[in-house]
Order: structure tokens, then C-alpha cells, then sequence
């Protein structure tokens, strides 16, 4: 089955021992919806699924999960792989292993009776199950990753696996890769304790004035009878997250490439390309103000990538708040660029002249003035 992605956060040691508990999990349309577990006592959506028995083939178990969980039958000829979800992680619950899970997700349909209407058996839920409240319901896909996408919870372990059901319901139907805010907030936070540091500030400014300008957009372009343009959700959390790679410590150029690479290993490619083109609104990692800490291959690998990019609008966004939003809070592109000016001792010209059309083409786009959005 194909890998959609591997969430790995290596936080344990490679030689600790490894418990695996592999699950099924089905994706099952009826109609224009989907059939999903909400627990409504927590309010996010889950596909139908759980854990594969010792000795239990895969599809036997996704039908006996379904069945449990969601009352569904699903028809055993129908079942067709879609793919795998890696999940490594430090155990929680024994301390100094490793927990390994493979989700592996399967498109399917379900018993209907004679007027083509799912037929709904008992749940039999277990006791986390019930207290989370699960209950079978067809929703549209948007309005099952909306939900989710604005769950809140202090619980990371929960943050995450909702992360990873939200993430396979967004490739799955082909809808924009968005993380959700508030693991997208815990990341930052976790990462920020790796390496306390303005950046914190920083990323979050960025964040908060790029979900600004996407709705300026957005509004802008309803005035003209134009579609939306920009997702705020999306600016928002590529903004929170587009330093992420300093998370590892002080570092230059290869804070881009760490953050790239963190956010790839967690499926997030979208926000990970904001990672790499952040730094470099002329498409030339050449032109990087700072160090070169990284080894030769691994610039020519950011070399390679920029070359193959396009950058759209949401590039172009970040690459403009990186150098208006201020150590000290302020928001001033110029002030911004002397600050860094004054660190490095140069600022080249293309970069700096670069950033002032980014300001211009963001102005023309909003109808407005960049400060007064915001300030
Ligand atoms: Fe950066």
C-alpha cells in the first residue's frame, strides 16, 4: 500500500524496543458525504477504524472495527487500499520503547437497504470510546475538516491524531493541506521550548498578519464579485510555522532547511515549502543573509528545490512578513531590512527591492494600505 506519510518526531533513542499496533480505518462515501465517528463529547470527526488484532488480517478487522464502532457494514468486495499512515513515537505508556502504528486506510461502501439507505446496527463501543461520545454521521468533507481544523485541546497526543485524520481526509478528497491552528500552535510551543528565543514572537506576528492580509483579500475580491482568493487558516498556520526549523538552535540557512524538513515528516508539504522559500523572494538561495551552515549537499538540495518551485501567493506572503515583522513587535519593512542590515553589514539590493514590490502587489491585491491592515 502507498505511504501518504510518516509522522516521526524521534523523540527516543534508535536502540529502545518497538511495540507496533496497526489499524484500519475506513473511508466510506455515501452520496456527496462521508460517513465519519464525530465523538461529540470532545467535537472532532475520525474515520471509522481501530486497531488490527494479533493474527488478523487487515480487512477483517477494518470490517469488524467499522461494525463496532460506527454500526456500519461495509461490503467486504468493495474494499479498495488507498494507503498508510507511519506514526513513530516515544511510548507514553511504557517509557524508554517505541510505539510504531500503521494506519492503513481503505475506500469502501456499506450494506444499504432497498431504498439505498446505509443499514445502522448497534455500536459497541469501549470505554474511551464512550466517554468521548462516538457517533456515526454524514457530513460533507468541508464541514468535517472545518470542525477539526478549529479543535482545540491541551492534550498533544489527541492534537496529533486529530492532525493525522484531518490531514488523509485532505488528501484523500483533494482539498488544501491545512494544519490544524491549534497543533500547529502546540508545535510552535514545543519547539520554542527546544530553544526559548524571539523567534516565538516572531512567528506568531507573522501568523497573526498574514491571516489579516488573506482576508483582506478575501474581502476585496467579494467586493469586485471575484472568489476567494486566500485561505486565512492556511496563512495563519504557514506563518506560525515558517521559522519552525529554529527550533534545533541557533542557526542560519539551516533553520530553512530544517524546518522543511520537519514539516515534510509530518505531511505537511504545503507548509514546508514555506519553510524553504521563505528566506528567498528572488528564488536564489545564493543571496541568503547569514551563514551557510549546512553541508554542500544539502545546499544543493535547496538549490534544486527552489529551482522546480512556483511560488504562488502564499511564498510571496511570508517572504514579505518575514521582513516586516520586527524583533521588537513593530511592524516596518524598512526598519525591518536596516535592522538586519545593521546585524550582517550588507542587505543586497534585488532582496530588499523585491520585498518593497511583494508590499505593492500585496496593497494592490487588498485595495488598501499594508500597515493599516496590520497594525
Ligand atoms: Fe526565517
Amino acid at each position: 500500500m502507498k505511504t501518504l506519510f510518516t509522522t516521526d518526531y524521534k523523540d527516543y533513542e534508535r536502540d529502545w524496543p518497538v511495540s507496533r499496533r496497526p489499524s484500519a480505518r475506513a473511508l466510506i462515501l455515501v452520496g456527496d458525504k462521508i460517513a465519519l465517528v464525530y465523538a461529540k463529547n470532545s467535537g472532532y470527526y475520525k474515520f471509522p477504524g481501530g486497531g488490527i488484532d494479533e493474527n488478523e488480517d487487515n480487512v477483517t478487522a477494518l470490517i469488524r472495527e467499522v461494525e463496532e464502532e460506527s454500526g456500519l457494514s461495509v461490503i467486504p468486495e468493495s474494499v479498495e487500499e488507498y494507503g498508510v499512515v507511519h506514526r513513530i513515537h516515544a511510548s507514553e505508556l511504557y517509557k524508554g520503547t517505541i510505539f510504531i502504528q500503521d494506519s492503513y486506510h481503505y475506500f469502501c461502501k456499506v450494506k444499504t437497504d432497498e431504498n439505498g439507505k446505509p443499514i445502522i446496527s448497534k455500536q459497541t463501543l469501549d470505554s474511551y470510546e464512550r466517554v468521548e461520545g462516538y457517533e456515526l454521521r454524514f457530513v460533507s468533507i468541508e464541514e468535517a475538516v472545518q470542525t477539526n481544523l478549529n479543535f482545540k485541546s491541551d492534550d498533544f497526543a489527541k492534537l496529533d491524531m486529530i492532525t493525522r485524520e484531518t490531514l488523509v481526509m485532505e488528501k484523500a478528497f483533494g482539498l488544501l493541506e491545512i494544519m490544524p491552528r491549534y497543533f500547529a500552535e502546540s508545535i510552535l510551543e514545543r519547539g520554542v521550548s527546544k530553544n526559548p528565543g524571539v523567534w516565538r514572537e516572531h512567528s506568531i506576528a507573522v501568523a497573526q498578519a498574514a491571516e489579516k492580509i488573506a482576508n483582506a483579500i478575501n474581502k476585496s475580491a467579494l467586493l469586485h464579485k471575484k472568489p476567494k482568493l486566500m485561505n486565512p487558516d492556511l496563512a495563519y498556520t504557514c506563518g506560525l510555522l515558517h521559522d519552525i526549523g529554529r527550533q534545533n538552535g541557533p542557526t542560519y540557512i539551516a533553520h530553512v532547511y530544517d524546518g522543511y524538513n520537519f514539516l515534510k515528516s509530518l505531511g505537511f508539504e504545503f507548509a514546508a515549502k514555506i519553510c524553504l522559500t521563505h528566506s528567498f523572494n528572488l528564488q536564489n538561495a545564493d543571496d541568503y543573509i547569514g551563514e551557510r551552515d549546512v553541508t554542500t549537499e544539502q545546499m544543493q538540495e535547496i538549490k534544486s528545490i527552489l529551482a522546480i518551485t512556483e511560488y504562488d501567493d502564499y511564498d510571496r506572503l511570508i517572504q514579505l512578513l518575514d521582513s516586516v515583522c520586527c524583533a521588537d513587535g513593530s511592524k516596518d519593512l524598512e526598519k525591518r531590512m536596516n535592522d538586519v542590515k545593521k546585524r550582517y553589514g550588507y542587505y543586497p539590493e534585488g532582496k530588499w527591492n523585491k520585498n518593497f514590490a511583494l508590499k505593492a502587489y500585496f496593497e494592490k491585491l487588498m485595495g488598501k494600505d499594508l500597515y493599516e491592515v496590520i497594525r
